[in-house]
């Protein structure tokens, strides 16, 4: 291709949304006219799916559950005024909230305000809020600085906790939870009200719950009189909640431009309502997913932001996108093994580690570029007339040429700055995408039966170690004679794993290591 019929592509495949200072260029894909003219039918049939959506539609038909995190930005397109009652009054009592504890109107038991926040949740109710904090964030400057739990790791709690130090007398803690029964989360909750009992303070004096009404959580958080309870809804997934209360509330006590956020995002969804590929930045991305990976996820997405602060945008968007796409029915109930995958880190530091396979190696995947256009920081000269920023630019310019060079393909995202609204606004551009894209493949993207069938499986094992627990004789016995006396003697190689792990937490006496190994109750 000439470099004026590149420069005619690149027109063309460029969608600017000047309200939001933002771009989308897919000339670097391989969105060609019979390519655009077979997905036509496709993408109207999209749009028409996700404009039921916005009006209320059962859009996530296994849940039988409305979907509306679009609402949540634009209340008034709410189907029905108590819901756009219940979203406007949770917003209000966010604001309200973190008004009371950053003007100390709400403070800990024992200190004059809170300077901390400790957000315990997973997934959807912890990789939006960890991301938005660490974009947004000005450490040392934060109202209250954050940290999260997101595991039941108890290693990870003691590091948090000793990070907290004795500050966790200031520390405000916010439990989330949508269902109110995911086990990390009730596990980091338990491990935060001990460290608070052991410090001789009152957990619940510090305590806040986001969760839908009446879960378990909502009942305990309720019984102990915490701080404050604030509501999830049904029709809001977890990984479409950033901005709802699950990524309002820590970013407003952060002391993060909440309004930003939702204006950004609002700002997006409205662009990406149009009903034109060329205009429309969140149908671009959905053809180019599609044209890409065959819309069979045959290739994998690379996220690659040259900013800092955008680190956790690829952690983010994995589960957005693949807890979404990742599914094996489609809406016709058909086999199909769905997905795309996403990772990256960010640019240029990836440069020095897996973008040389990229450039020269397996060709399995395309790229998405974050690329920010003010440089921010000291215009610290590092060579005559030459900024550090203008590195990270030219870093940035120089892979992707590298890259399509070599046949690769890529997106490129601009924004002028990382704020509230360019974050916000990304947050709405891929919610939208993998909408659209859902649809072009036919499958639900608002459920995940995956993540249940998981939760089910680690019961069983817990059920399965208090038989392997109650099994143990003072006479050391291998892994299948203990099978067989918990009356699970097809499971030995489950057993003989429940079984080290019991001898390593001293619940058990082993001697002997390896399948070998003969187990004793302790
Ligand atoms: O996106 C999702 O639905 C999941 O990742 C959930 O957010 C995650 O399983 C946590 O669920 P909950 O908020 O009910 O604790």
């Amino acid at each position: 291709m000439t470099s004026s019929d590149h420069w005619d592509r690149f027109r063309r495949l460029r969608c600017d949304l000047p309200a939001l200072g933002f771009s989308i260029d897919a000339s670097r894909m391989e969105l060609d006219e019979p390519f655009l003219a077979r997905l036509a039918a496709p993408l109207a049939r999209a749009f028409a799916a996700m404009k039921a959506l916005e009006g209320g539609a059962i859009a996530n038909p296994d849940e039988q559950r409305m979907v509306g995190h679009y609402w949540l930005r634009a209340p008034a397109l709410a189907p029905g005024a108590e819901l756009r009652a219940a979203i406007e009054a949770a917003l209000a009592a966010v604001k309200k909230f973190a008004g009371d504890v950053h003007a100390a109107r709400v403070r800990p038991e024992k200190a004059a305000r809170f300077t901390r926040l400790l957000c315990v949740g997973i997934g959807g109710s912890a990789l939006g809020p960890m991301f938005v904090a660490e974009a947004l964030g000005q450490p040392g400057r934060d109202q209250l600085a954050p940290h999260f739990l997101d595991n039941t790791d108890p290693d990870g709690f003691a590091r948090v906790l000793a990070r907290l130090g004795p500050a966790l007398g200031e520390t405000l803690v916010v439990i989330t939870s949508k269902s109110g029964g995911t086990p990390e989360t009730r596990n980091g909750m338990l491990a935060v009200a001990a460290a608070f009992r052991l410090a001789g303070l009152s957990f619940a004096r510090h305590a806040v719950a986001v969760t839908q009404a009446g879960s378990a959580l909502d009942r305990r958080a309720e019984a102990d009189g915490w701080l404050a309870r604030f509501p999830m809804w049904d029709w809001v997934g977890g990984r479409t909640s950033e901005l709802s209360v699950v990524g309002l509330l820590p970013a407003a006590l952060q002391g993060l431009d909440i309004d930003g956020l939702l204006g950004g995002a609002a700002g997006m969804d409205e662009a990406t309502r149009i009903a034109d590929a060329f205009r429309n930045p969140a149908a671009l991305l959905a053809l180019s997913w599609y044209q890409a990976t065959g819309g069979v996820g045959g290739k994998a997405m690379v996220v690659l932001p040259y900013k800092d602060s955008l680190l956790l945008l690829s952690r983010y968007l994995q589960q957005l996108v693949m807890e979404s796409l990742g599914k094996r029915l489609d809406l016709t109930g058909h086999r199909v093994d769905q997905g795309l995958t996403v990772y990256g880190n960010k640019g240029s530091t990836d440069q020095h580690a897996y973008v040389q396979q990229l450039r020269d190696g397996l060709p399995g995947f395309f790229a998405t570029f974050v690329r920010v256009l003010e440089p921010g920081g000291e215009p610290l000269e590092v060579e005559p007339g030459v900024t550090a920023g203008d590195y990270l630019h030219g870093l940035l310019l120089g892979t992707r040429a590298a890259l399509f060079e070599n046949g690769r393909a890529s997106l490129t995202l601009t924004v002028p700055r990382v704020d509230a609204r360019t974050v916000g606004a990304l947050i709405a551009l891929f919610e939208r995408a993998v909408g659209l894209y859902a649809s072009l493949i036919g499958v639900n993207a608002y459920h995940q039966p995956g993540v249940e069938a998981g939760k089910k499986a680690a019961t069983a094992l817990l059920t399965l170690q208090g038989k392997v627990l109650a099994a143990l004789t003072p006479e050391p016995r291998d892994a299948p004679a203990i099978a067989a006396a918990a009356g699970t003697p097809d499971d030995v190689e489950a057993v003989f794993l429940l079984l080290e792990h019991l001898a390593a937490s001293g619940r058990a006496r082993a001697e002997g290591v390896g399948p070998a190994a003969r187990f004793a109750r302790r």
